[in-house]
C-alpha cells in the first residue's frame, strides 16, 4: 500500500485533534476542511471567530462543525497562563505569558501541551523560527534527546523506492553528541514511517580516507550512535557512493553492515542536509515529505512557506500519525 494510504487508514476515525493556528490563510483552511469531512482528524482552528469564518466564506469553505478558538476570549487563558509560567520556570513573567499568548503559535503550542489536543501543524505564513520556537520552549525533547531535528521521508515511484534524510531543517552545526542523537532519533522515525533503519552518517570521506574535524565529528558520533541505540545498524563515516551503491561499498567498505544499502542518510551539518534533500527532490525527482520534527515530547510540524493545501494535508497526516505512534 502506498505510504498515504496506509498512515490515512491508521488514523481513520480515531478523532486526532490537530491546532492549526494559521486559520486565515487559504491553503490551511482548504486542508482542514478536507480532513474534517474524510474524518481523517479533527482540525482546531486558531483566531478570531468572524475573520476565520470571512476567509473561509471569501475562499468557499464551509467550516460548519469545526472548532475556532480565539486566544483573546478563551475562557481557559488565566489556567494556560499559569501553565505556560510554569513551564518556562522563570524565564517568563506573567505579564509576558499574557502577551506571549495570544501569539497564535504560542498559544496552539499550549493546547497541545495541556492535552487539549494531540498535534500543531504551523508555518504555511510563520517562519521555521517562529513556529519551532514555542514548542522547544514548551513542548521541549523527549528524555535523552537534547535537540530536535527535521527529517524528510524521500518517496520516488509510488513509493517504491523509500528513504529518510536528516536533520535537513533545524540544527545548525551539530557537535558529536547531537549528530549521534539525530542519527539514533532519524533510526526511530524511520522505523515508524515503515522504513527499515540501516543508518549511514555521510561525510566526505569514507572510514578514514580523508582526516579532517569534520570528518573526526562524524566518525564519533557514529561510535556515539552505535553506543546509544545497539538495536540499530549506523555505520560511518560514509561518502554517499559508499552508503548507497553496493558495488562502491564493497570496494571502499568491505564488510559494513550499512554501506551499500542504507536507507538512512544523516548529513553531518545543516548546509549539506538541507542542499541534499533538494538536490534530490530536484534533479532526483523524489517527493520530499517533511519535515518531520523528532525527537520533541508532542508532535508539532513546521510547513514550508511555498507549501500548496496538498502538503498541508499530507502533514497533518503525519503530524496525527505520529500523535498516535509516540503513544504506542
Ligand atoms: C530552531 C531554531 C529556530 C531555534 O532557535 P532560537 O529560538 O534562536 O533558539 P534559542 O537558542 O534561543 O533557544 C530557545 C529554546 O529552544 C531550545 N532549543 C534551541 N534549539 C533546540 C533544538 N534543536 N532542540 C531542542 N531544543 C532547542 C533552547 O534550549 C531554548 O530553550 P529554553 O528557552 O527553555 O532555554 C534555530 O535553531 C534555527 O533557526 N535553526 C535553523 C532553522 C532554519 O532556518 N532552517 C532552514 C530550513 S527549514
Amino acid at each position: 500500500m502506498e505510504l498515504f494510504e496506509s498512515l490515512k487508514e491508521k488514523i481513520d476515525g480515531k478523532n486526532i485533534k490537530i491546532v492549526f493556528p494559521e486559520a486565515l490563510d487559504q491553503r490551511i483552511l482548504g486542508a482542514a476542511v478536507r480532513l474534517k469531512a474524510e474524518k481523517l482528524l479533527v482540525p482546531i482552528l486558531i483566531g478570531n471567530d468572524v475573520e476565520v469564518k470571512q476567509s473561509a466564506k471569501e475562499h468557499g469553505f464551509d467550516l460548519s462543525g469545526i472548532e475556532i478558538i480565539d486566544p483573546k476570549t478563551y475562557d481557559a487563558f488565566d489556567e494556560m497562563v499559569n501553565s505556560f509560567v510554569e513551564r518556562r520556570k522563570g524565564k517568563a513573567t506573567e505579564e509576558k505569558a499574557r502577551e506571549l499568548l495570544l501569539d497564535e503559535n504560542y498559544f496552539g503550542t499550549m493546547l497541545v501541551y495541556m492535552d487539549k489536543a494531540d498535534g500543531l501543524v504551523s508555518g504555511a505564513v510563520h517562519s521555521t523560527g517562529d513556529t519551532v520556537r514555542p514548542a522547544l520552549q514548551i513542548i521541549k525533547t523527549r528524555p535523552g534527546v537534547s535537540r530536535t531535528s527535521g527529517a524528510f521521508i524521500m518517496l520516488r515511484g509510488r513509493g517504491q523506492e523509500k528513504y529518510l534524510f536528516s536533520d535537513c531543517a533545524i540544527n545548525v552545526n551539530p557537535n558529536a553528541q547531537e549528530l549521534a542523537e539525530i542519527a539514533v532519533e532519524s533510526a526511530k522515525t524511520a522505523k515508524m514511517f515503515g522504513i527499515e533503519p540501516k543508518v549511514a552518517l555521510l561525510s566526505f570521506s569514507s572510514k578514514g580516507s580523508a582526516s579532517s574535524p569534520e570528518v573526526d565529528k562524524v566518525a564519533e558520533a557514529t561510535k556515539i550512535a552505535q553506543e546509544l541505540a545497539p538495536q540499530f545498524d549506523f555505520d560511518g563515516e560514509l561518502q554517499f557512493d559508499a552508503a548507497f551503491v553496493k558495488t562502491v561499498a564493497e570496494q571502499k567498505v568491505p564488510g559494513s553492515k550499512v554501506a551499500g544499502e542504507a536507507t538512512v542518510f544523516v548529513f553531518p551539518e545543516l548546509q549539506s542536509g538541507n542542499i541534499g534533500y533538494k538536490i534530490a527532490q530536484r534533479f532526483g525527482g523524489f517527493e520530499a515529505v517533511g519535515p518531520i520534527l523528532q525527537g520533541l515530547n508532542k508532535p508539532v510540524s513546521d510547513l514550508s512557506r511555498g507549501s500548496v493545501e496538498e502538503d498541508v494535508y499530507k502533514t497533518a497526516v503525519i503530524t496525527a500519525n505520529q500523535a498516535i505512534m509516540e503513544d504506542e
